[in-house]
C-alpha cells in the first residue's frame, strides 16, 4: 500500500491527503454488458469495489469517502435495475449494522429518503444512530440514495425560508457558510477531489454546492475494475495540482 501521506514534492514540502474523496460510480453497466452478464452483475461487482475503496480509504488515511449509489434520476431505470440496487445497499446496511463498530466506520446518507421503501429506510435510521454514538475522528463513509444536487440545494432552501417564516431566520444573515449548514453535507468539509471512472466528463447533478472548488479527476477505467493503484493516481494527480483558489500563485 502506498503511503500517500508521507508523499513530499520535489522542494520536499509534505502533500496533503485529501480529507474528502467524492466518487462516482460509473461503468457498472457496461462492465456487465462486455462480459455478456445483466446489468445487475455490474451494479454487485461495483458494491464490491465500493466496499474495497472504502477500506483502502479509512487505512490511508482519508476522512471521508462519499460515493453516488442512486440519483433522483436513477427510477428511470427498469424495475428490476433499480431492485438489485436497492437489494444491494439494503445487504450492505445489514453488514454494516454490525460492522461499523468494529470497523470504525461512521455512515451517513445524502439524498431525500422519502421515498425510500420503508425497510432499507429503517436501516439507514440504525447506521445513523451508530454513527451518532461512534467518535467524530472515525473515517465516515457518505452515500448519496435518491441524491440530486439540485434537489439537496432545493430542499436546504425551502428549509431556510421556513425558518424565516417562523421567527428563526433573518434573509439578510444568509452566507455561504450558513447555507452549507442546510445541506445534506452539513458539518462535512467540500471534497477536495472528486473522482468520474468509466470516461464520462460530466458531474451528473452531483455535490452541485460543494464542488465549487474540487479537483476532479477522470479515468475510463470502469466502476467495477476501479482499485487501491486506480485511487493512488488519482489522489497523485490530485497532489501535483496546483490550487488558488482564485488567487494568484505565491
Ligand atoms: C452507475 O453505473 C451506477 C449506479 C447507478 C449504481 C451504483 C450502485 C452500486 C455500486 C451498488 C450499491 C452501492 C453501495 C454503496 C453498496 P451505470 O449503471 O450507469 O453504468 P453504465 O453507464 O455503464 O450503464
Amino acid at each position: 500500500m502506498a503511503n500517500m501521506q508521507d508523499k513530499k514534492d520535489t522542494a520536499g514540502q509534505a502533500v496533503r491527503l485529501p480529507r474528502h474523496i467524492a466518487i462516482i460510480m460509473d461503468g457498472n453497466g457496461r462492465w456487465a454488458t462486455k462480459r455478456g452478464l445483466p446489468r445487475t452483475a455490474g451494479h454487485k461487482a461495483g458494491a464490491e469495489t465500493f466496499r474495497r475503496i472504502a477500506t483502502y480509504c479509512k487505512d490511508i488515511g482519508v476522512k471521508y469517502l462519499t460515493v453516488y449509489a442512486f440519483s433522483t434520476e436513477n427510477w428511470k431505470r427498469s424495475t428490476e435495475e433499480v431492485g438489485a440496487i436497492m437489494g444491494l445497499l439494503k445487504r450492505y446496511l445489514l453488514e454494516a449494522v454490525d460492522s461499523m463498530e468494529r470497523d470504525h466506520i461512521r455512515l451517513r446518507f445524502f439524498g431525500d429518503m422519502t421515498p425510500i421503501a420503508p425497510e432499507l429506510r429503517a436501516l439507514a435510521h440504525a447506521t445513523d444512530e451508530i454513527s451518532d454514538h461512534l467518535p467524530e475522528g472515525y473515517f465516515q463513509a457518505n452515500v448519496c440514495l435518491n441524491y440530486g444536487g439540485r434537489d439537496e440545494i432545493l430542499r436546504g432552501v425551502r428549509q431556510f425560508a421556513a425558518d424565516c417564516a417562523a421567527g428563526k431566520r433573518r434573509p439578510e444573515e444568509l452566507d455561504e457558510a450558513m447555507f452549507s449548514g442546510y445541506l445534506d453535507s452539513r458539518g462535512i468539509p467540500d471534497p477536495e477531489l472528486i473522482i468520474r471512472p468509466s470516461g464520462e466528463l460530466r458531474l451528473s447533478n452531483f455535490l452541485l454546492w460543494q464542488c465549487a472548488y474540487s479537483e476532479f479527476y477522470f479515468t475510463d477505467v470502469l466502476w467495477p475494475d476501479f482499485d487501491a493503484a486506480e485511487l493512488d493516481r488519482a489522489i497523485a494527480a490530485y497532489q501535483a495540482r496546483d490550487r488558488r483558489f482564485g488567487g494568484v500563485k505565491k
